[in-house]
C-alpha cells in the first residue's frame, strides 16, 4: 500500500513541499520475486492527479497496470485509490517505478528489484555481500509543476535543475549540501552489487568510483555478458547493475569518492555540475578517525573527483561503453532477437520550432516555440486513456495513420537542418500492428539544436539494439552490419546524437504502449507516440479485461 503525499523536504538550504511516496524522497524500494503477482494499492492523498508506472515491467496482457496517464489509464484523482495488479514474468534484476503524470517523477520514484526464481542461476560467480540501490535524480529549488507549466507556456527550454543527486542527496560540491551526502560503508575484500538507476529528468550521466572498476552484469533487468569498466554511461530510464569489489587500500581517510556528471555533446551553456558521494572502508587499521568520513568531516575534506570519471563531452567513452553491452545468449538465458522482420519503420527524432502566436511571448530559439516530434508528429495526449477507448471501441479522435517513414527526407545529420525540419504536426496518431509482428524501428536523430542522445523508451516490451551508428541510416548498407547474435536487450536505448539506432521488437503484448523520449523536456514537447498491438487469436494473446477500480477521466 503506498500513498502519494506532500512532504516538506530541504536540499541546498531550500525547503519546499515535495510530492513523495509514504513521505519518502526518493521513494521506497519494492523488492519482489520473479513470478510474483504484485498488487500495489496507490492512494492519492495529494492535490494533483497522479499515476505510477512500473518502468520496464513487461505487463504481459495487463496494460491496465502500466501507468502512463492518458495512455493506459486516466489519472488517479486526489482522494482516490487504484490497485496496480500485475505478474512479473521472466524478468530478473533491477528496474524502477516512477510517477507518470507531468513531471512528478522528479521526486516520485524508487527501485524495483526482481529476485530471480531459485531455479534460475546467477550468470556471474562472485558471492555478493549486499545490494545497494544507487538512484540518480535531479533537485530543483523551484516548484517542479511551475517549471513545466512555464516551459509549455513560453515554449523555451526548462530551467536546469539546481543539483544532481545520489539517492536524493546532492553531495558536497553543491552549496549547503555537505550534510546531504551519500556515504556507503564497505568491507575490504567483499563484493557489492550496485543497482544503478538514472531517474534524472533531463540528462544522461557518467558515473565512476575512484580507484574501483565496475563489472556490468545486467541492464534493464536482462543479464549481459559481464565486462569490466572504469565508468558507466546511463541515460534517464535505464538501469545498470554492476559488481564492485572493495579491493583497494584506502588512505587515512578511509574513503573513495564516487561521482556522476552529465554527458552532453554540446557547446550550449548547460549545467555541468557533479554529484558526489563516498565509499567508506570500515575497520582499516590505518584510518585516522579524525579524517574518516562522516557527514561532519566532509566540508573540510579536500577531495578530487575520480580521475576515471569521463569528461562531460566524452562521446567516445559513451559509444565504446554502449558497444560493449551484449546479451548473455547462453542456453539458460538465450538471446531471442528476431532474425527476420515483418516490417521496418524509420522514425526521425527531432526538435522543432513553431512561430510564436500573435500576442504571446515565446522563449524558444529565435523567439519561437520549441516542440519535439517523431516523423514530424508531435504527440498530443488525448482526454481519455487510449487503451480504454481502444478496448471499448469508443470514438476518441485517435487515428491509426502514424507515418512509418519520415515525411521529409533530407540530410538528417548535416550541418544545417534547421531550415529543413522546423515543422511538426500535432495529433494523436498511433502505429498499429498485428499480434506477433516482428518490428524493426530505425530511430534516426536529426541534428537540430539538440546536444544529447535521445533515450527512447518502449513500454510493455523489451527490444534488441541490433545496430547503432553516426550519420544517416543507410537502408541498403547498415542492416548488413547488424548484430543478430548477442545484441543487448533492453527497454530504453540511447539514440546517438547525430546518428541512429535500430531496434527489433516482437509485438507480443496486446494493448496500447507508449514510446517516448525519457528526457522529460522532450516528451513534454511531444516526442512520443503510441504503439497499438492488436490481440491475437488465442486467449493468452488477449488483453485481460479492465479492473473495476480503473480510474475514470
Ligand atoms: Cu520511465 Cu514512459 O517511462
Ligand atoms: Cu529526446
Amino acid at each position: 500500500m503506498i500513498q502519494v503525499e506532500w512532504k516538506s523536504v530541504t536540499r541546498l538550504c531550500t525547503t519546499k513541499p515535495v510530492l513523495t511516496i509514504n513521505g519518502k524522497y526518493p521513494g521506497p524500494t519494492i523488492d519482489v520475486n520473479e513470478g510474483d503477482n504484485v498488487q500495489v494499492k496507490v492512494t492519492n492523498k495529494a492535490t494533483p492527479n497522479t499515476t505510477i508506472h512500473w518502468h520496464g515491467v513487461r505487463q504481459l496482457r495487463t496494460g491496465w497496470a502500466d501507468g502512463p496517464a492518458y495512455i493506459t489509464q486516466c489519472p488517479i484523482r486526489a482522494g482516490s485509490t487504484y490497485t496496480y495488479n500485475f505478474t512479473v514474468i521472466n524478468q530478473r534484476g533491477t528496474l524502477w517505478w516512477h510517477a507518470h503524470f507531468s513531471w512528478q517523477r522528479a521526486s516520485v520514484h524508487g527501485a524495483f528489484i526482481i529476485r530471480p526464481a531459485p531455479r534460475m542461476p546467477l550468470p556471474f560467480p562472485t558471492p555478493v555481500q549486499r545490494d545497494i540501490p544507487i538512484i540518480f535524480g535531479e533537485w530543483w529549488n523551484g516548484d517542479i509543476d511551475a517549471i513545466e507549466k512555464e516551459m509549455m507556456l513560453y515554449g523555451g527550454g526548462p530551467n536546469s535543475s539546481d543539483a544532481y543527486t545520489i539517492n536524493g542527496l546532492p553531495g558536497p560540491l553543491y552549496p549547503c549540501s555537505a550534510k546531504d551526502t551519500f556515504i556507503q560503508t564497505v568491507e575490504r575484500g567483499k563484493t557489492y552489487m550496485l543497482r544503478i538507476i538514472n531517474a534524472a529528468l533531463n540528462d544522461e550521466l557518467f558515473f565512476a568510483v575512484a580507484n574501483h572498476n565496475l563489472t556490468v552484469v545486467e541492464i534493464d533487468a536482462v543479464y549481459t555478458k559481464p565486462f569490466t569498466t572504469s565508468a558507466i554511461m546511463i541515460t534517464p530510464g535505464q538501469t545498470t547493475t554492476v559488481l564492485l569489489t572493495a579491493d583497494q587500500v584506502p588512505d587515512s581517510s578511509g574513503m573513495f569518492v564516487m561521482a556522476a556528471r552529465p554527458y552532453l555533446t554540446s557547446v550550449f551553456p548547460f549545467d555541468n555540475s557533479t554529484t558526489a558521494g563516498f565509499l567508506k572502508y570500515k575497520d582499516e587499521s590505518n584510518i585516522d578517525p579524525k579524517k574518516s568520513t562522516s557527514v561532519e568531516n566532509i566540508p573540510s575534506y579536500n577531495f578530487t573527483l575520480p580521475s576515471n570519471l569521463p569528461e562531460m563531452t566524452d562521446t567516445s567513452f559513451a559509444t565504446q561503453f554502449s558497444d560493449k553491452l551484449r546479451s548473455l545468449g547462453s542456453s539458460v538465458y538465450p538471446c531471442n532477437v528476431p532474425k527476420k522482420i515483418d516490417k521496418r519503420a524509420v522514425m526521425t527524432i527531432s526538435l522543432n520550432l513553431q512561430d510564436c502566436p500573435i500576442n504571446e511571448t515565446c522563449k524558444g530559439y529565435l523567439n519561437k516555440k520549441f516542440y519535439a516530434s517523431i516523423n514530424n508528429q508531435s504527440f498530443v495526449r488525448p482526454s481519455m486513456s487510449i487503451l480504454e477507448s481502444h478496448y471499448r471501441k469508443l470514438k476518441s479522435g485517435i487515428t491509426f495513420d502514424f507515418p512509418e517513414k519520415p515525411p521529409y527526407v533530407f540530410n538528417y545529420t548535416g550541418v544545417n537542418p534547421v531550415t529543413e525540419n522546423m515543422n511538426t504536426e500535432f495529433g494523436t496518431k498511433v502505429l498499429q500492428v498485428p499480434f506477433g509482428t516482428r518490428l524493426e524501428i530505425v530511430l534516426q536523430d536529426t541534428n537540430f539544436l539538440n546536444p544529447e542522445n535521445h533515450p527512447i523508451h518502449v513500454h510493455g516490451h523489451n527490444f534488441f539494439v541490433v545496430g547503432r551508428g553516426f550519420g544517416n541510416f543507410d537502408e541498403t548498407k547498415d542492416p548488413q552490419g547488424y548484430n543478430l547474435v548477442d545484441p543487448p536487450e533492453r527497454n530504453t536505448v540511447a539514440v546517438p546524437m547525430g546518428g541512429w539506432a535500430a531496434i527489433r521488437v516482437v509485438a507480443d503484448n496486446p494493448g496500447v504502449w507508449f514510446i517516448h523520449c525519457h528526457l522529460e523536456e522532450h516528451t513534454t514537447w511531444g516526442l512520443a507516440m503510441g504503439l497499438v498491438v492488436k490481440s491475437g487469436k488465442e486467449p493468452f494473446q488477449c488483453l485481460v479485461p479492465p479492473p473495476s477500480d480503473l480510474p475514470r477521466c
